[in-house]
């Protein structure tokens, strides 16, 4: 196993399982006479990551940061237009990867015409990886486990509760064994009362399969109550990085913190902006020199003309990471 033993948490070692080095994403917008793009989307601008086996890494930014181009990205659905995404196993070869993803709606993620076994096991049918004659099996297991009868594997999934059916959507992520669940703002388009008991059973699952989340959302609760660890995204770039507790307690990056300022004191967005068309953030077109962050940042002095690294967060031994000079050493 390379990368090591990075860190012990409830008595399990976490190996990076994942690493991103310098990853961008840009999309050409457009076409002239000759073909060429009018203009670029700048959608990620540089990411360095490291995504640790078993842990719950969430992504937070306002809209249009780029968190689904990372989703899609992490899910092999895009190509990074630069860098690189190496894929840590033990046994190199063995396997390619496997990411799946629980969508923020269950209502129109699940295919209403088919039966709730055939939901569950679609990864199985896109992957060919189990035999036609085991998906019902193997779909009734699942099911089992996250709580959906097994007697209702013919059902459609209009028969279902929304808190059920994304009880089915975990079911599906979870049949094809992934490396990593993406979970899209898991819980934002639930009943209030149904939601913590879908983010009980994502932590009950995780612990029992050691399973690996990547947690978008704007809900700084689900974020504080699921994440070990926290990426805070601006335009394209991770700003902020470090344990749940440091970065959502002691925000060091300007931009972290005004965005925690923003929320209300025992209100639960980060922003208001719960649309799902992805929108452009200032300079995603044409990207700022210097610091991403200049044009909003009241602490910006005259070192902010220089770009930013990703860097140790200053007088902290536990591996923080801020983009930006004052905070950084
Ligand atoms: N297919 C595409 N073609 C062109 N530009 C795109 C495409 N997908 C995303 N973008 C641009 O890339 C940037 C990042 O979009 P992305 O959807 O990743 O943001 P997001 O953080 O997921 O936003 P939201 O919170 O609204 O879901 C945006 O400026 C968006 O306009
Ligand atoms: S580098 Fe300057 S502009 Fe950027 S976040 Fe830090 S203080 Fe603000
Ligand atoms: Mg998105």
């Amino acid at each position: 196993m390379t990368g090591a033993a990075l860190e012990s948490r409830a008595g399990k070692s976490r190996h990076t399982l994942l690493g991103l080095h310098d990853v961008r994403v840009h999309y050409p917008m457009g076409s002239d006479w000759l073909g060429r793009p009018k203009a670029v989307a700048h959608a990620l601008n540089g990411i360095d990551l490291q995504v640790r086996a078993g842990e719950t890494l969430g992504v937070v930014g306002e809209s249009g940061c780029g968190k689904s181009t990372l989703a899609q990205l992490l899910m092999g659905l895009i190509k990074p237009t630069s860098g690189t995404l190496d894929w840590i196993y033990n046994n190199p070869g063995e396997r390619s990867s496997n990411v799946q993803i629980v969508f923020q709606d269950p209502q129109s993620s699940l295919d209403p015409r088919l039966p709730v076994w055939k939901v569950i096991t679609e990864p199985l049918f896109v992957q060919r990886s189990a035999p036609r004659r085991d998906m019902r099996d193997i779909a009734a297991r699942v099911a089992s486990q996250v709580g959906i009868r097994t007697e209702y594997m013919d059902r459609f999934p209009h028969q279902f509760s929304g808190g059920q059916r994304q009880r089915i959507a975990i079911a599906r992520a979870l049949s094809s064994d992934p490396d990593i669940i993406v979970l899209d703002e898991p819980t934002s388009a639930l009943d209030i009362s149904v939601q913590a008991q879908i983010l009980n059973l994502l932590a009950e699952l995780q612990r029992s399969r050691n399973l690996t989340y990547i947690l978008i959302s704007h809900n700084v609760s689900v974020v504080r109550h699921m994440a070990d660890r926290v990426a805070v995204m601006y335009l394209g770039q991770i700003v902020e990085l470090g344990s749940a507790s440091e970065v959502l307690e002691r925000p060091r990056h300007p931009y972290t913190q005004l965005l925690l300022e923003a929320v209300p004191r025992l209100g639960v967005a980060v922003d208001d902006a719960q649309v799902s068309a992805p929108t452009e953030l200032p300079g995603n077109r044409n990207l700022p020199t210097g610091c991403f962050f200049r044009d909003r940042c009241p602490k910006a002095t005259a070192g902010c003309e220089i770009p930013q690294a990703l860097l140790p967060a200053k007088g902290v031994e536990t591996g923080e990471r801020v983009r930006c000079h004052l905070q950084s050493g």
